[in-house]
């Protein structure tokens, strides 16, 4: 057999698949990423009529429908402290493609990239892939990036940063002194920073603020998707903005990768902002619920868990072999390890899953800390 890639070999099928994979059938999972809500009806319905009309047939536009990326535009106006041109919008395969347009335009083998530790997986592969150089930084007491600790890690091979708010696996929602320090960063510095923005709109306490607002240059992109917002992670339709220079490099890169984002999708996704909120204001609402019983619950265990303030994880701190003992009585949790040496010691606690389940969940976890102690 021919030698693989040096990249490809740097980088590992997730860890996550692992825990699930040594789960029983009956198991109660609380590992998933993904919302455990329906897709509002109105976007299955706008991609079922682009469907049967013809209109999803063909390829669209590189970036994306002018709709959709106008309908992208009108929700940062909604939503947001700035405006995005709808030109320098590209539509693409979920938050995850956005990612990896964003890493592989803006990054030369060698260069580092910064990124939270722990934090999402695809930093570190993504950063691999494109023959980066990981930089995983450590994050505060309360589990969210400290802007001193990023600004202290660049150095002249910096290439980027990448921030996540609200976070996954933390949940943590970062401050708005924060994200314009990360503006200021990366002005200062001329480094680009990644915002990775797929979870906005589940935030609890506080506001969602992305550094895009505050940046007085063009070194900040910003990477969105329906995923999570509309429960759409089936669908595959995420978008990244950035100034008109970057979103061409981006699209050399899309160009060649994919296309273009999925027609249906797209007719989907542009329902989904241009239609009414209600669903996304319901299912925060539901989050929110779950994250207090799973708070409450962790603290009558005694489980140390910083508050997360978004997103539908929480990352208590655990005891040595308390995630097995999960796993074997029935409840699937991700050790904190799978999302980086900063995770060591955590274990992420997605609560999108019903209540009803959570209550069972948090019963077997309490026995799993008894089990341990
Ligand atoms: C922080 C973060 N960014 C990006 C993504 C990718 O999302 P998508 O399903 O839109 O590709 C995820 C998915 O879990 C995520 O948790």
């Amino acid at each position: 057999m021919t030698e693989f890639s040096r990249r490809v070999e740097q980088v590992s099928i997730s860890g996550i698949r692992e825990v699930f994979e040594a789960a029983g059938e009956d198991a109660i999972n609380l590992g998933l990423g993904q919302p455990d809500f329906p897709t509002p009806g109105h976007v299955r319905q706008a991609a079922v009529e682009a469907i049967e009309n013809g209109a999803a047939d063909a390829y669209t536009s590189n970036k994306g429908t002018l709709p959709l990326r106008e309908a992208i535009s009108a929700k940062y106006d909604r939503d947001n402290r700035f405006s995005v041109d709808p030109e320098n919008v590209i539509a693409t395969a979920g938050g995850s493609e956005a990612l990896h347009l964003a890493v592989e335009a803006h990054v030369d083998p060698g260069e580092e990239v910064i990124f939270p530790d722990p934090g999402f997986v695809s930093y570190d592969a993504l950063t691999n892939l494109a023959d980066g150089t990981p930089k995983p930084l450590g994050l505060r007491e309360d589990l969210t990036m400290d802007p001193t600790a990023v600004e202290e890690a660049i150095t002249d091979d910096t290439a980027a940063f990448m921030i996540n708010s609200p976070a996954n696996p933390t949940g943590a929602v970062q401050s708005e002194d924060d994200m314009r320090e990360f503006a200021r960063i990366a002005d200062e510095h001329d480094v680009l920073c990644i915002s990775d923005e797929v979870y906005e709109h589940i935030v609890f306490d506080g506001e969602h603020v992305s550094p895009m607002a505050f940046a007085e240059s063009d070194n900040v992109v910003v990477v969105g998707a329906c995923s999570k917002t509309y429960s759409m992670t089936g669908w595959r339709l995420g978008w990244v903005t950035g100034s008109h220079e970057r979103i061409e490099r981006m699209l050399r890169v899309h160009q060649y990768m994919q296309a273009c984002a999925s027609a249906p999708a797209q007719y989907a996704a542009e329902a989904a902002l241009t239609g009414p909120q209600e669903p996304v204001e319901e299912m925060v609402a539901a989050f929110e619920k779950r994250r207090d019983v799973v708070l409450d619950g962790l603290a009558d265990i005694g489980l140390d868990t910083p508050t997360p303030r978004g997103a539908f994880y929480a990352m208590p701190k655990v005891p040595e072999g308390w995630v097995d003992e999960c796993i074997d009585r029935g409840v699937i949790v991700v050790p904190g390890g799978a999302f980086g040496e900063g995770g060591e010691g955590y274990a992420r606690i997605s609560y999108a899953t019903g209540m009803e389940d959570l209550k069972a969940a948090l019963a077997v976890m309490g026995e799993a800390a008894d089990a341990v102690r």
